[in-house]
């Protein structure tokens, strides 16, 4: 290629005009369409203008071409009609068969070169009506070999007939450009150091910025550790048999989040230091989602008690049941859905439920605490559970992650009796520690939803990322969650795999 960019630019030098590469490619000894890629390159770099040249001009079909030696159909049928006595018309279909013979026959008769008399008895018989004729189709295809224009009316009638069709090419003029040489300069694509040293950065050309290339595709997308072991926990719930609950909401009422779980409105985790509530909107009205019946039965189990319970005696304010919050925890979740379970058609059912996300807390951000974190959480409903059944639960669940060793200590929380926090030895750190929180949901929060007497709930809660944070070998938060997550970090932590 090169050497044909040369031939062409030393042609151009030589001459100043090339008015038509189709002669300089038969000069030159290529196929045209070879010299085009060259054109197009030089052209892209200014070192040539190339203007178009159309050209047009018929060429013969494959049937034309045969009949440019044996002419026409119509002079091949006139040939076959004997002088005098003629040919019958079987006899004609005969000596010139196929398509030739019919089209020849059709052309020779409008041409009333032929005729057919049926005077005689039995088959009519073709004649000679003249005695010579002029092949014209025969000359005019003749014309079109040899490259010659046709008349309009007969290139359309030729076409008509199929005996020729269009061709059309493009060959160029050309010219010097605005940045013609002998010889192609490659134009630098990046400033070096040298060139600035030496500073031939001057006159050194550059390479202009193609905005309209690909750029380098994005390495994919890429999860981050929390995700990892969140499908990790997922898949160990929905092997034990856990249904996911809907936790696409953050903002809640303080209802769910608080009344609704016998917690009083006094706590303190309900202060402005401890939760972020919401200035707009400020509040959810009660008649939003919340039964009347239902918000009376929590009303008077916190303020006289009932089911076994003395209440906590205080007065109970709607408006503070109504205040918008983000969740402080997935339980606000369970709540609504045991509420649910209990007010179903068809009645209760026994559930396995577990949840997976973000909950806010106003916390001093520090190494270990986030004030926007996420929650794992387990919960089973049924009959007749116990203590025991929680213990057991909380075994399978922490050996499929890989803790096999658990220790429980009696705790406090406002929605369940008893409460346990959950220890487990870590073999890697050599000691125990606190791995999550769990109880038996009081019946101050399950009887006013209404479920049956008989059915209690173990249920138990870890945060997500004290795992991960072990898992990965991450020891300040901020590094796993946040703005300073360094997004190697995540592109190059490896798979998640619990349990070992
Ligand atoms: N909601 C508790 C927390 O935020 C966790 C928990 C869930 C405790 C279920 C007991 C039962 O820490």
């Amino acid at each position: 290629m090169a050497d044909l960019e040369s031939s062409l630019l030393q042609a151009l030098n030589a001459q100043e005009v090339i008015a038509d590469s189709g002669e300089l490619a038969k000069s030159l000894g290529v196929e045209h369409i070879v010299l085009v890629g060259t054109i197009r390159s030089l052209q892209a770099s200014e070192m040539i203008v190339a203007e178009d040249i159309d050209h047009f001009r018929y060429v013969l079909t494959e049937e034309a071409q045969g009949y440019l030696t044996a002419g026409s159909p119509e002079a091949q049928v006139f040939a076959a009609v004997p002088a005098g006595e003629g040919i019958s018309l079987s006899e004609l279909k005969a000596k010139v068969p196929g398509e030739a013979g019919d089209v020849g026959f059709k052309q020779a008769m409008q041409q009333r070169w032929l005729a057919l008399d049926k005077s005689g008895a039995g088959e009519p018989r073709v004649v000679r009506k003249v005695e010579s004729i002029e092949d014209r189709t025969q000359q005019l295809l003749a014309d079109v070999a040899a490259g010659k224009d046709l008349a309009k009316t007969d290139a359309d009638a030729a076409k008509k007939r199929k005996l020729v069709k269009p061709e059309q090419w493009k060959t160029y003029k050309l010219t010097k450009g605005p940045k013609f040489a002998l010889e192609r300069k490659k134009p630098a694509t990046d400033l070096t150091q040298e060139m600035l040293a030496k500073g031939t950065w001057r006159t050194q050309e550059f390479k202009d910025y193609n905005f309209n290339a690909l750029g380098v595709p994005p390495a994919g997308g890429q999860l981050h550790p929390l995700l990892k072991v969140r499908s990790q926990f997922r898949k160990i719930f929905t092997q034990m048999g856990f249904e996911e609950m809907p936790t696409n909401q953050y903002v809640e009422s303080s209802f769910w989040n608080f009344d609704a779980l016998f917690q009083p409105q006094q706590h303190p985790a309900r202060d402005a230091h401890d939760t972020f509530f919401l200035t707009k909107p400020a509040a959810t009205p009660s008649d939003r989602g919340v039964e009347p019946d239902y918000l009376n039965r929590v009303k008077s189990v916190h303020e006289a008690g009932g089911y076994g319970s003395a209440g906590y005696g205080y007065s109970w304010k709607l408006a503070e049941s109504e205040k918008n919050l983000l969740r402080t925890h997935t339980t606000a979740v369970s709540s609504r859905m045991l509420y649910r379970l209990a007010n179903q058609p068809g009645g209760f059912r026994p559930a396995k439920y577990f949840s997976i996300d973000r909950v806010f807390r106003n916390e001093q951000v520090d190494k270990t605490h986030l004030a926007e974190f996420h929650q794992v959480e387990g919960l089973v409903c049924d009959r007749g559970l116990t203590l025991g059944d929680l213990i057991g639960v909380l075994n399978q669940f922490f050996s499929r992650l890989g803790l096999k060793k658990l220790r429980f200590k009696p705790a406090f929380n406002p929605y369940t009796e008893p409460s346990m926090e959950i220890f487990s030895y870590s073999e890697q750190l050599g000691k125990w520690m606190e791995v999550g929180n769990s109880g038996m949901f009081r019946p101050e929060m399950l009887r006013p939803m209404g479920l049956p007497e008989d059915v209690n709930v173990i249920a138990w809660g870890l945060s997500l990322e004290r795992p991960t944070m072990i898992l990965y070998g991450i020891d300040n938060i901020r590094d796993l969650f946040g703005h300073k997550v360094s997004l190697s970090m995540v592109r190059k932590n490896p798979i998640c795999r619990l349990g070992l």
